[in-house]
C-alpha cells in the first residue's frame, strides 16, 4: 500500500504547491490524479520519489516511512517505486530489450554495473516483462525506431524490471493518439490487477480515468477535492477542478 499522509510541499520560493494532501494506493489499484495545470501533480509524484523532500508529511510505501531515509537506505527504498512519464526516454540507439533490461540495473548496483554486467537470469526476465506489454516481436529492434505507443510500452516494462511494489505515471498518455493512450491506459490497469501493483497516474484526459481508474482523486490548488470510486465522481466535480477562482 502506498500511503501518502499530510504532505505539505513548499517551495524555496514560497510557492505551496501541495497543502496537507493525503491519499493511499492499495495493490491491485490504479488511482487516477486529475487536476488543472500547476494544482500541484507533478511535485506531488516528486514527493513521494523523494526527488522533493516535502516540508512536512510522510510518505509510507507498506511498512517503510521513506520520508525519514537517506543514503543508501533511499535508493533500496527508491526501487519499490517506479516512474514513467510523457516520454518514454529510452536509450535509441539501443534495442528494445536493452532498454527493458535497464530497469534491473538498480536492483544489481555497483558503480561498474553495465547490461553486459547483469545476470543471465535478468535478460530472460526482461524477456517475460517485454511479453507483459505485447512487444517480443520488437526485442532486437533499435528503440528510436519505434512509435510514441510503442516507446511508452517499453518504458513500461522497463519499470516492470525493477520489480517495483506502485508505479507513478505523470501524464503518461500526453503524446499519444487516441488509440494508443487507450492501449496504454488498459495496459495500466491490467498491471495494477494482474501484478498486484499499486499504479498512481496523473491525466487531463478526464475520459480515459472514467473509463480506466478504479478510483479518481481531483486535486486543486494542492488540495484534494476528491477522492472517490470512479463510478461516484460526478462531471461537475470534475468540471469544477478546471474552473479558476475567478469563475
Ligand atoms: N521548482 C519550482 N519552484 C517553484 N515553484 C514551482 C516549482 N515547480 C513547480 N512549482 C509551482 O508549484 C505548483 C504546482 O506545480 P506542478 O508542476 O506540481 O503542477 P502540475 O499539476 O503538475 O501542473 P501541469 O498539469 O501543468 O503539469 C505550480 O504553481 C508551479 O508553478
Ligand atoms: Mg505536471
Amino acid at each position: 500500500m502506498l500511503s501518502v499522509r499530510h504532505l505539505t510541499l513548499r517551495y524555496p520560493n514560497g510557492t505551496c504547491a501541495l497543502a496537507d494532501f493525503s491519499l493511499q494506493v492499495k495493490p491491485g489499484e490504479l488511482v487516477i490524479v486529475l487536476g488543472g495545470n500547476g494544482s500541484g501533480k507533478t511535485t506531488l509524484l516528486r514527493c513521494i520519489t523523494r526527488t522533493l523532500a516535502p516540508t512536512a508529511g510522510e510518505v509510507w510505501l507498506n511498512d517503510t516511512n521513506l520520508t525519514p531515509l537517506t543514503g543508501d537506505k533511499l535508493r533500496r527504498a527508491r526501487l519499490a517505486l517506479a516512474m514513467i512519464s510523457q516520454h518514454a526516454s529510452l536509450v535509441r540507439r539501443s534495442s528494445v530489450l536493452a532498454n527493458v533490461a535497464t530497469g534491473a540495473l538498480g536492483r544489481h548496483f555497483t558503480p561498474w554495473t553495465a547490461i553486459g554486467g547483469l545476470p543471465a537470469a535478468e535478460l530472460s526476465a526482461a524477456y517475460g516483462y517485454l511479453d507483459e506489454v505485447g512487444l517480443t516481436h520488437l526485442a532486437q529492434q533499435r528503440a528510436g525506431t519505434l512509435s510514441g505507443g510503442q516507446a511508452q510500452r517499453v518504458a513500461i516494462a522497463r519499470a516492470l524490471a525493477q520489480k517495483p511494489k506502485a508505479l507513478l505515471a505523470d501524464e503518461p498518455v500526453a503524446s499519444l493518439d487516441p488509440e494508443a493512450a487507450e492501449d496504454i491506459m488498459r495496459l495500466l490497469r491490467r498491471l495494477a490487477v494482474e501484478e498486484n501493483l499499486a499504479v498512481l497516474c496523473v491525466l487531463h484526459q478526464v475520459e480515459l480515468a472514467y473509463a480506466y481508474a478504479h478510483r479518481v482523486v481531483g486535486i486543486r490548488d494542492g488540495r484534494v477535492e476528491f477522492d472517490l470510486p470512479r463510478a461516484d465522481v460526478s462531471r461537475d466535480a470534475v468540471k469544477r477542478l478546471y474552473m479558476s477562482e475567478a469563475a
